[in-house]
């Protein structure tokens, strides 16, 4: 019994010592949760948030969590660092689902006035079936929610977030498309990191 408990303590020093050691403990990557969220009926959006996801894992230290809107929970998302939120295009804006689940921020999860959301990264993606549809729109109306929950935005893929479009000439979500999705996920856990990293100082 004696011999373990020793074995046990010199481990515990070693570590110590080795988090001394200059520089070290700077290389070790700050853990960031990055949560992925969408609404998808068709699937098209569904398969932008799975390579989002991709993007955000090649990040060292992320953990990433993908969700459907509807069942995200108050706690998932106050303990995440990084929210990216996916739309269909409807109407050249986001999806009913997905506003209700920036509602529900504050309806169910109380979001307002300590503004439990500031500080956090945000992001978009969606897909449409035009090229000309209310892509960007979509993405700018997301980024304005965030905005107003005094998150920080970031874009990455295109200039607003990532897109795809998906009827008539283009169906369906293209290799192109499917890169910019990784982009912005691995932009979004790099800013996330690089936050977390800063307050830590
Ligand atoms: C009610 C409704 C409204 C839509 N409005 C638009 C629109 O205004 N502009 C557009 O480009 N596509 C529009 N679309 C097409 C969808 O945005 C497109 O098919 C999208 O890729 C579907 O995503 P999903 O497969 O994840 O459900 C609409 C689809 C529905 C069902």
């Amino acid at each position: 019994m004696a011999v373990p408990v020793r074995w046990f303590v010199m481990l515990c020093a070693w570590g110590l010592a080795l988090m001394a050691v200059p520089g070290l403990a700077a290389d070790v990557p700050d853990s960031v949760a990055v949560l992925i969220t969408y609404h998808s009926l068709s699937g098209s959006t569904e398969k932008m948030a799975r390579a989002v996801a991709e993007g955000a894992k090649a990040v060292p230290g992320a953990r990433v969590a993908l969700k459907r809107v509807g069942e995200v929970t108050g706690p998932e998302l106050f303990s995440s660092d990084a929210v990216i939120v996916g739309s269909p295009v409807y109407w050249s804006n986001m999806s009913g689902e997905v506003k209700t689940f920036f509602d529900n921020w504050q309806f169910k999860f109380g979001a307002f006035p300590e503004f439990k959301m500031r500080n956090k990264v945000g992001a978009a993606f969606a897909t449409g079936g035009q090229v000309s549809g209310g892509k960007e729109v979509t993405m700018l109306t997301i980024l304005a929610a965030m905005l107003g929950n005094q998150m920080i935005v970031v874009s990455g893929g295109g200039a607003f977030g990532a897109s795809a479009t998906t009827e008539g000439d283009s169906p369906g979500i293209d290799d192109k498309e499917l890169a910019e999705a990784r982009d912005l996920g691995r932009r979004v856990a790099e800013v996330a990191v690089i936050i977390k990293r800063g307050a830590r100082k």
